[in-house]
């Protein structure tokens, strides 16, 4: 049975969390662009904007790899220590965190390249949720390690 995730699983998670932390630290490129495109006006767009379009359009292509070596490949089993209900709110967290990586990109590419409003707004919603979960993870991950004591960071380190 796996007992870890492989190193490319282990290199995506993180590759993948460094790319989307500068997705929310560059914003202010992309969101005058955006203010910008709405009111009509020339398109002279900073050149960090293009950090925004391709870095998003890489998370997507990574994430859908990640997501093809979680099928084919699968995950170390959960913790026994996990109580059974933070077990489901694991897996639906970890779900819905594939699930926004997707549909993040997907939205802001419709928005940039189609010029379609309601994916803008979509982008706009899904953007906070990603935060909430992403928080709602590290905090799981925190209590895993200082209160059940089951040294889960390990699974998510390279050289564990
Ligand atoms: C996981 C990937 C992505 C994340 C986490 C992300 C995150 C964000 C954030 C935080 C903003 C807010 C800017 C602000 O108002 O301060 C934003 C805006 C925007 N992003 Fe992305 N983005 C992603 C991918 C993309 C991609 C691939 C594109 C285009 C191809 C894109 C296009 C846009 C556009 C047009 C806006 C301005 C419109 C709006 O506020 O919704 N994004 N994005
Ligand atoms: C953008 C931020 C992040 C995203 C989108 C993200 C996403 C994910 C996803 C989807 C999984 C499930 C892997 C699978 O079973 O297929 C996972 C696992 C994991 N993540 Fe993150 N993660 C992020 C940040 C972090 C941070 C900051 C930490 C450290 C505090 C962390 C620690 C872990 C650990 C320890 C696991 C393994 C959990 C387990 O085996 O049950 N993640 N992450």
């Amino acid at each position: 049975m796996l007992n870890t995730y492989s190193r490319a699983q282990i290199l995506l998670h993180w590759v993948i969390f460094v790319l989307i932390t500068a997705q929310y630290l560059q914003h202010e490129w992309i969101s005058e662009a955006w203010d910008k495109f709405e009111d009509g006006l020339p398109s002279d767009f900073h050149p960090l904007v293009a950090a925004h379009v391709f870095g998003g359009l890489l998370i997507l292509v990574l994430v859908l790899w990640r997501i093809k070596i979680r099928l084919t490949r699968g995950a170390p089993p959960v913790p026994t220590e996990e109580p059974a209900a933070l077990k489901l709110v694991a897996h639906v967290v970890h779900l819905s965190l594939y699930a926004l990586m997707v549909l993040l990109p997907i939205s802001g590419a419709l928005a940039w390249f189609g010029g379609v409003e309601a994916a803008a707004e979509t982008h706009e919603v899904l953007r906070a949720v990603l935060l909430a979960l992403v928080a709602l993870h590290v905090l799981g991950a925190l209590y895993h390690q200082f209160v059940l004591k089951t040294d889960l960071m390990a699974r998510m380190k390279l050289s564990g």
